[in-house]
């Protein structure tokens, strides 16, 4: 029996971008109300995808393609406005750097935040953080406020208490590139263990290299709509051979 993690069925998202209108003076005057107009933008049109229990699944898309805006749907940042979304499991969303972090506090009082926002006790957050700082390799800055660490500092922290929360699905977008290459490897092992585990994991990566390596199955996205979802390796050799005409 197929154990769905994530069901997604037509689900619309839009945003309302704002636009001043370049009118006269004369028309301003006469209509003082109506010079903003506002455009509908479709990030997401009329998706539907299934993730099974345990699947290391991933998305690729060009910028603007909607990636983000599906992770934040899933982590419940965003409200669909049209269709249903099911997640079945605890979710540790790594979507965007700074979510949950307090620049003026050290960086040991945000770990214990971040630890607590996540679910995590007291007690749990002081027995794994030790580990949480070593595997992110900053010992020596705990007591520094957040606001002098680096962006790759920052990511480092982040993730590490990401993984580290109870979870049934871990949400991760681009952020990780942010990191420089020993920390990604270091990622990638991680995100090993963490399929053995069972666990569910989207990922949204532009590092194809990766993904083909790593993922069960891999969807496209393009303009708000799903392209294809299939094995890894198929897609994303459609994917490069698209990429210089149309992304
Ligand atoms: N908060 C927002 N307000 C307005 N427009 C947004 C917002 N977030 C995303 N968008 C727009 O929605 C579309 C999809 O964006 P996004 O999901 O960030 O794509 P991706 O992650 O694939 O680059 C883009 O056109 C983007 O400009
Ligand atoms: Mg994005």
């Amino acid at each position: 029996m197929t154990v769905f993690s994530i069901d997604v069925s037509d689900v619309w998202k839009s945003f309302k971008l704002p636009h001043q209108r370049q009118d006269t003076f004369k028309e301003r005057f006469l209509h003082p109300f109506h010079h903003v107009e506002v455009e509908q933008l479709h990030a997401l049109k009329g998706v539907s995808f299934s993730i099974e229990q345990g699947e290391f699944f991933g998305i690729i898309g060009p910028n603007g393609s909607g990636k983000s805006t599906l992770l934040k749907l899933l982590a419940g940042i965003y409200v669909p406005e049209r269709g249903d979304m099911t997640v079945i499991g605890r979710l540790s969303p790594f979507v965007e750097l700074g979510v949950g972090f307090n620049e003026e506090l050290s960086a040991r009082d945000n770990v214990r935040v971040n630890g607590a926002l996540l679910g995590l006790t007291m007690r749990q957050i002081e027995e794994r953080y030790d580990e949480i700082v070593a595997f992110a390799g900053l010992e020596r800055f705990m007591d520094q406020k957040l606001k002098n660490f680096s962006s790759g500092m920052k990511v480092r922290l982040a993730y590490s208490v990401s993984i580290r929360v109870e979870f049934e699905i871990l949400l991760l977008d681009e952020v990780l590139a942010v990191g420089d290459q020993e920390f990604q490897e270091k990622c990638f092992e991680t995100l090993e263990t963490i399929r053995s585990q069972g666990k569910t994991i989207v990922f949204v990566s532009h590092d194809v290299d990766a993904m083909e390596k790593q993922c069960d199955r891999v969807m496209r996205l393009y303009r708000g709509e799903i392209v294809e979802i299939g094995p890894p390796d198929e897609v994303i050799e459609r994917y490069m051979a698209t990429t210089h005409s149309m992304g």
